[in-house]
């Protein structure tokens, strides 16, 4: 957990530390996958359960000496295949509406954009994905 809230701190500037350590340890169905360089993490994806159907894809990050090298859609990959396995049919995302990295990043990983949510006024493009288990249903 350590290393991935360092990783986290080095990816995104700043973030809630005790927040963040919360949600690490509390969600249900927590899922964090992460790439590692030697003994150095490079890169985390991690998602919770937001109901016994829908993975909430919540945090994510690739060091930014290592980018562009398919870190970020393996670790992507390998997400959804555990949220299928696990059973889950829908992955939610959401992400900055100026972040325009990830969103190539989930458009081409299979995401379909499903509406804007605005979070103290900054807009947030909100991501689902449907998993192949509900698809053949
Ligand atoms: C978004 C992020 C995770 C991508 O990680 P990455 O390991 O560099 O991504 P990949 O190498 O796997 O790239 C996969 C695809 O995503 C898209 N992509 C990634 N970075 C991009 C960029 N800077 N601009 C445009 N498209 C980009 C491309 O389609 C890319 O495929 P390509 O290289 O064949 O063109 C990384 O830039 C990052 O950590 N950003 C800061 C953290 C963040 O914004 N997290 C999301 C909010 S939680």
């Amino acid at each position: 957990m350590e290393a991935l809230l360092a990783l986290a701190e080095r990816v995104f500037g700043s973030i809630e530390v005790e927040h963040t350590r919360w949600r690490l340890r509390s969600m249900p169905a927590l899922s964090a996958f992460t790439a590692w360089d030697g003994d150095r993490m490079v890169g985390f994806k991690v998602g919770y359960a937001a109901t016994a159907r829908r993975y909430y894809s919540w945090l994510g990050g690739v060091d930014p000496d290592v980018r562009r090298v398919g870190i970020g859609v393996a670790l992507m990959e390998r997400q959804h295949r555990w949220a299928e396995e696990a059973g889950f049919e829908l992955v939610e995302t959401e992400v900055a509406q100026n972040n325009h990295a990830m969103q190539q990043l989930n458009e081409r990983s299979g995401f379909v954009a499903a509406g804007i949510r605005f979070d103290q006024e900054v807009p947030r493009v909100i991501y689902r994905k449907r998993l192949a288990a509900s698809l053949e249903n």
